[in-house]
């Protein structure tokens, strides 16, 4: 028997964790259900795994393996990814009100965002279910994951772009590693809605986050933190929201490690929207009496997203964990931004949702200043130069070859 089934979040309805599908019959969503009954074990087999040489053991993703896709060794497309640094920094503490504060950087996986978890779980799925062309919609993270995923596969990649709207960083990345992109003339949702419909049509493989198998490896930002705290959950965990599959993903990497013994203790999951694109937000705040999609509009491209397709998902997380959500604008973005990469840390403006988004909650009383939060930084610094080259005063003077002149410049220096 299988160690795996997929299961549908609304009805239960159970099917055969290979079969080809997104939804079930009753359009619910699908999760991976796991049934292998020596989960219980796995944090020690993961810390074998570690001193091992192979890139599949030592992978972020894949050391958790049996919990993820059972599947073959020899299907498994990885890089390695994971593996990401978990950093300190006084200056951020003291800017967010803050005594214990940490910050996950998945900004340094291979592709520079944490989507290359959630890209290996479905590019191996994709090559285990023999689909040749895969295929996303984007603000331009999954793209460029997915474009290096399927050229390590020697699969071909298509990806649907809001024309106008992706950084150059994530462009650049996207085509450089060979992926066909279209520029849809319109935003992300219909950019998402066109993928669907081609994945339905049966035209290409959807990685998309409604992919269960992309929730499955995104799971383990949680647990490999989890893992290097000697598994001591934190009180929080913060994380920026846009699609919502990491939401989805986190709260059920909770759930599952609090089920199968790994912890003793959920962490409290606070997700944090961008003003202007605030779908789970909104509804967060009306009791989640249902999602009103919106046109969204942020300096944070990432997460510009206003019908989020992963809101069922997300909400059951954030009850399942007392978690809470959380917004903050495009001003308070860029200076919690400013404050991540003066602290040497950087990351791109959708990450720094967190930190803005901590330092509101803190200062509102809902997390405690001595509690211990642990911040999920989604994207690399370098992913939105222009994000800093235009919100920045240049402290760079062009001068000439003279060190008459640069001593000069020097001595005005403040
Ligand atoms: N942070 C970054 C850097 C992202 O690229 C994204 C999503 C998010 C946060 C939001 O994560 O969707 O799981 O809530 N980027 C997608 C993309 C939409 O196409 O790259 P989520």
């Amino acid at each position: 028997m299988s160690q795996a089934q997929l299961a549908c979040i609304v009805c239960e309805k159970k099917y055969d964790w290979l079969e080809l599908r997104y939804a079930c019959d009753c359009q619910g969503l699908l999760e991976l259900v796991h049934t292998d009954p020596a989960l219980h074990k796995l944090p020690a087999l993961a810390e074998q795994r570690l001193l091992s040489r192979k890139n599949i053991d030592r992978s972020g993703v894949w050391r958790f393996r049996e919990a993820v896709l059972p599947l073959p060794d020899s299907m498994i497309v990885t890089q390695p990814e994971g593996q990401t640094p978990i950093y300190e920094s006084p200056v951020l503490n003291q800017w967010a009100g803050q005594s214990r504060m940490s910050l996950k950087h998945e900004g340094e996986n291979p592709t520079g965002s944490f989507k290359d978890r959630g890209m290996t779980a479905a590019v191996s799925m994709a090559k285990r279910l023999g689909m040749p062309i895969v295929a996303c919609a984007s603000t331009g993270n999954t793209s460029s994951s997915l474009a290096s995923y399927a050229a390590r596969a020697g699969l071909k990649a298509i990806v649907f772009l809001p024309a106008g709207k992706v950084s150059q960083g994530k462009m650049a990345q996207t085509l450089g590693y060979g992926a066909k992109g279209l520029a849809i003339r319109g935003d992300f949702d219909d950019a998402m809605q066109i993928v669907r419909d081609l994945a339905a049509m049966g035209r290409v493989y959807m990685v998309n986050s409604l992919n269960p198998y992309r929730i499955e490896g995104q799971k383990t930002i949680i647990w490999e933190m989890l893992q290097d705290r000697n598994w001591q959950a934190p009180d929080w965990i913060v994380v920026p929201g846009g699609n919502l599959g990491n939401t989805s993903a986190f709260g059920k990497a909770i759930e599952e490690a609090y089920n199968w013994g790994w912890i003793t203790s959920k962490p409290r999951i606070a997700t944090i929207q961008a003003q202007g694109a605030n779908p789970f937000y909104r509804s967060y705040s009306k009791d989640f009496a249902g999602l009103e999609p919106m046109s969204a509009e942020t300096i944070a491209t990432a997460i510009r997203i206003g019908f989020p397709v992963n809101f069922p998902r997300a909400v059951r997380s954030i009850r399942n964990t007392n978690g809470v959500v959380s917004e903050v604008n495009d001003v308070e973005i860029i200076a919690a931004k400013t404050m991540i990469d003066r602290a040497g840390i950087g990351c791109e403006p959708a990450s720094a949702a967190t930190l803005a988004g901590v330092k509101k909650l803190v200062k509102q009383g809902v997390i405690g200043s001595e509690e211990d939060v642990v911040l999920v930084l989604t994207g690399h610094m370098l992913k939105d130069p222009d994000a800093i080259l235009k919100t920045q005063t240049l402290d760079c003077v062009e001068i000439d070859a003279d060190v008459q002149a640069i001593t000069d410049a020097l001595d005005r220096l403040p």
